[in-house]
């Protein structure tokens, strides 16, 4: 059984479904859920799913990212995961700890990637006048929001959406797109999914 670790900044609603698709058959379990930031939506909601979780907050670190990655680390390495799944994890990890932790860390971004990397993704796709767009699931390496692509899910832009209606859109597809990627690549299945 793989033990997988999901690092959150928010809500959460993305690290819910992946919990909840990790049961039966599934050949992986949560062991920790992790958030940088002790307000997190998502920690209630993952102590209520039974699944340990923790805090580092990051602002007493300042601007010494190694240290609050270190402090990270203890944290994972007590809970031993063999996948890190960054789901809303806002903040940048810098090259020694993706480093440390690539081929086993998986990301969700809602654009499809490459296209608009960063934030305000909603935004920009709507500005640029595109007829689609979407959410991807990528491994994570030292590049900001690159590294292989492991799924992406399309969603048209329609008339007159705002960037809140549009990521509403996209919502829906990352919860379908996190788990059949997370499930294919605990398998040892690399081969992107496509949806819809
Ligand atoms: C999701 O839309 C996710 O794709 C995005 O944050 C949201 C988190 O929602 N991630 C990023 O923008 C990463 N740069 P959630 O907390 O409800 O899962």
């Amino acid at each position: 059984m793989k033990r997988v670790a999901i690092l959150i900044s928010g809500g959460g609603s993305n690290m819910v479904t992946l919990v909840q698709s990790m049961t039966g058959d599934h050949p992986a379990r949560p062991v920790l859920v992790l958030a940088n930031n002790p307000d997190a939506g998502g920690l209630q909601k993952a102590a209520d799913l039974g699944v340990d979780t923790a805090v580092v907050d990051h602002r007493p670190f300042g601007k010494d990212r190694a240290a609050f990655e270190a402090a990270l680390m203890q944290q994972l390495s007590a809970a031993n995961p063999d996948i890190i799944c960054l789901a809303g994890f806002m903040r940048i990890l810098t090259p020694e700890f993706t480093r440390a932790w690539q081929g086993r860390m998986l990301n969700i971004h809602p654009s499809l990637l490459p296209k608009y990397k960063g934030l305000h993704t909603h935004a920009r796709a709507i500005e640029a006048g595109d007829a689609e767009h979407g959410c991807s699931v990528h491994e994570v390496t030292a590049e900001l929001d690159d590294g292989p692509i492991l799924g992406q899910a399309r969603v048209p832009v329609l008339a007159g959406d705002t960037p809140d209606q549009l990521a509403a859109r996209v919502l829906p597809m990352e919860h379908k797109l996190y788990p059949a990627v997370l499930r294919r690549f605990a398998e040892g299945d690399r081969t992107p999914v496509y949806l819809p």
